[in-house]
């Protein structure tokens, strides 16, 4: 049976930050706008006014500090709140491909392997940036793979889905050299004058190479053994696709086509799943809490991984045990626990083990158990 492993990690990190203060004033000056254009149906009760944001509320309820976009400006503009990207010409590489493209020579880097050895490619996101051609064969091209590439999308767990499939296939020998790209443009789909959210999401780029074991040049993490799980849900939901139901001049402000939560119920339903989970994996696994020296957990917010590390371990877990990087990089969907397992996994010893986990809209949940070689 081939033994396959994590070889190579990659992150790309955008340029450009905004601080909790800076998308504060944005938003603030928004809804001032908002209420003074509305001023008379607000009066008269037909419209709601808009309560201001504040940066103590966002570090209070979520951890998060700052997050990486694609582009400031637009986002941080009172009369625009949104990224503004221009358009491309088919010709010219997608935005995802470009991130993709910095994390996965990272990875590969990392794991002491060329491009052409690539030959799967698997572009795990919440969001693509069009339906077709896939974005993972515009990567394989323009990183010169070979093999096969294809896109898939389970939202906030995309990439330990993704670690799962290129783990069963080098497994099985159909593929000897996989690269999951996690690129995710959450600013994208993030509605930015939403009170209620507009503080949760970043933009990065994740990549991890799968590799048989016996073929890794380095340092690298056994895959011990991974699951995954779903449950529907509507709690988190974004209704934006091909078909677009709606009435004659509906169309131009749909909130439902970007990101929709029911923050509170997805708290309440969602830890009691994945701590589960993970306990059922680890038994399964034989692996103890006390044999546990790292969880790189899915960065969504801050006190539900406190929440879930204190399951896990059945105590509150050392800082260095259960690393977040939601402070610097806020919510960035399916890559959040991949970054923190590029950040902070060199420093374990031959035979420690480790677990990753992702958890969000489906619902769903993918774990994967490691261990340092
Ligand atoms: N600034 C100031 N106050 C705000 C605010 C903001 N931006 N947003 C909400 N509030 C206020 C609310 O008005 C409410 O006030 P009230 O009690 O006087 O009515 C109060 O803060 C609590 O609001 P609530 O929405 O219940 O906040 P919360 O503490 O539940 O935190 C989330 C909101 C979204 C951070 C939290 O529910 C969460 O993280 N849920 C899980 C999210 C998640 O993991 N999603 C997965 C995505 S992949």
């Amino acid at each position: 049976m081939i033994q396959p492993a994590i070889t190579g990690t990659g992150v790309f990190t955008p340029e450009q930050t905004i601080t909790n203060d800076e998308l504060v004033v944005a938003f603030n000056a928004y809804a001032e706008k908002f209420n003074a254009d509305n001023a008379e149906a607000i009066a008269a009760g037909e419209v709601a006014a808009k309560a201001p944001s504040s940066s103590e509320f966002i570090l209070n309820a979520s951890g998060i500090e700052q997050r990486y976009v694609m582009d400031k400006s637009g986002v941080l503009d009172p009369e625009t709140m949104h990224p503004v990207f221009a358009a491309r010409a088919d010709e010219a590489p997608s935005m995802m491909a470009e991130m993709a493209l910095d994390a996965a020579r990272k990875a590969l880097a990392q794991a002491g392997r060329r491009a052409e050895e690539v030959d799967l490619i698997i572009c795990a996101a919440s969001n693509h940036e069009r339906a077709y051609p896939a974005i993972a064969i515009e990567i394989q091209q323009l990183l010169g793979a070979g093999g096969f590439a294809f896109d898939m999308n389970v939202a906030c767990s995309s990439a330990t889905f993704g670690i799962q499939a290129a783990a069963d296939m080098v497994r099985a020998g159909s593929a000897k050299c996989a690269l999951i790209v996690n690129p995710e443009i959450c600013s994208a789909h993030l509605e930015w004058r939403d009170r209620d959210c507009h503080f949760i999401f970043g933009d990065v780029c994740t990549a991890t190479l799968v590799e048989p074991a016996a073929a890794a040049q380095g340092a690298h993490f056994l895959i011990r053994s991974t699951r995954c799980a779903t449950e529907f849900s509507n709690n988190i939901r974004n209704n934006n696709g091909f078909l677009r139901r709606t009435r004659p001049g509906q169309m131009a402000d749909r909130r439902d086509m970007q990101f929709m939560q029911e923050g509170r119920k997805v708290f309440k339903e969602v830890l009691p799943l994945v701590s589960a989970h993970i306990a059922g994996h680890m038994e399964d696994e034989g692996v103890a809490a006390d044999d546990l020296k790292r969880l790189w957990l899915h960065q969504a917010n801050k006190s539900m991984n406190d929440f879930i590390g204190r399951k896990v371990l059945g105590r509150v877990p050392e800082p260095e045990e259960q690393p977040n990087i939601l402070q610097d990089y806020a919510n960035t969907s399916s890559a959040g626990s991949i970054i923190a397992f590029a950040k902070y996994s060199d420093d374990l010893a031959p035979g420690d083990v480790g677990l990753i986990c992702s958890f969000g809209a489906g619902y769903s949940v993918g774990s994967v158990i490691v261990e340092r070689v």
